[in-house]
């Protein structure tokens, strides 16, 4: 399973792709506002940390304008980076029209804001390259937001459906373990989360034991 990071901070973003373990990154508007930098300044830099897909999204509600905010977004990263540009789409009407035409400018896409099995089956119809379904968040609604991943996984396996499936608003370490036991193509995780997955207390013990007794053998 590939790991993005759902965050726009570059200096998290910095430290967690130097371990290695980072395929992409996903931002929202929220995200944005979160790291105190202006879109722009995210847009320069972080396309130069990860060498994988960037989610941008679009803010506009009719089709029209999204195609129009997807082209801009593209025209403000350098044309080495472009190849890594995905846009995210909201799931609405409009934006499934946004999809099929950016589609055709062979535009990637990002769907976001997906709680169910049929809204994933219609934008992978449409022709998104990915889908982002927001499991915490029903899982804060009482309703069990990995089942929908089962079902996805299960609908797209059936249909050798292309666009991959990206697991989001994960909550928690074991969201991720789950994504991945499903069989989700991605899991994009906030990085607070990537830290408690890296974490295990016997790690830290046993370092500590072997620490203490290299002091008592090292002479
Ligand atoms: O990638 C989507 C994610 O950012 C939403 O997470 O925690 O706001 O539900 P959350």
């Amino acid at each position: 399973m590939k790991i993005f990071i759902d965050t726009a901070d570059l200096d998290e973003i910095k430290e967690l792709a130097s371990w290695g373990i980072i395929d992409g990154v996903t931002t929202n508007p929220t995200l944005v506002k979160k790291s105190g930098l202006s879109f722009n300044d995210i847009i320069n830099e972080i396309f130069k940390i990860v060498d994988g897909p960037i989610s941008l999204e679009v803010v506009s509600e009719k089709a029209d304008d999204m195609i129009k905010e997807a082209k801009k977004l593209v025209s403000k990263v350098s044309d080495k980076f472009r190849k890594n540009v995905t846009i995210k789409i909201p799931m609405t009407p409009e934006g499934l029209k946004a999809v099929k035409k950016l589609k055709k400018e062979q535009i990637k896409t990002n769907v976001t804001l997906i709680f169910s099995a049929n809204q994933a089956l219609l934008a992978a119809k449409a022709g998104a390259t990915y889908i982002s379904p927001f499991i915490g968040r029903l899982d804060d609604i009482g309703q069990e937001g990995m089942q929908i991943i089962e079902e996805i996984m299960e609908i797209f396996y059936n249909y050798k459906i292309e666009t991959e499936v990206i697991v989001a608003s994960i909550r928690h370490p074991i969201h991720v373990i789950d994504a991945a036991r499903l069989g989700a193509d991605i899991a994009t995780i906030p990085p607070g989360i990537i830290r408690k997955m890296v974490k295990h207390s016997l790690t830290d013990i046993g370092i500590k034991k072997f620490l203490a007794d290299w002091e008592k053998v090292k002479k």
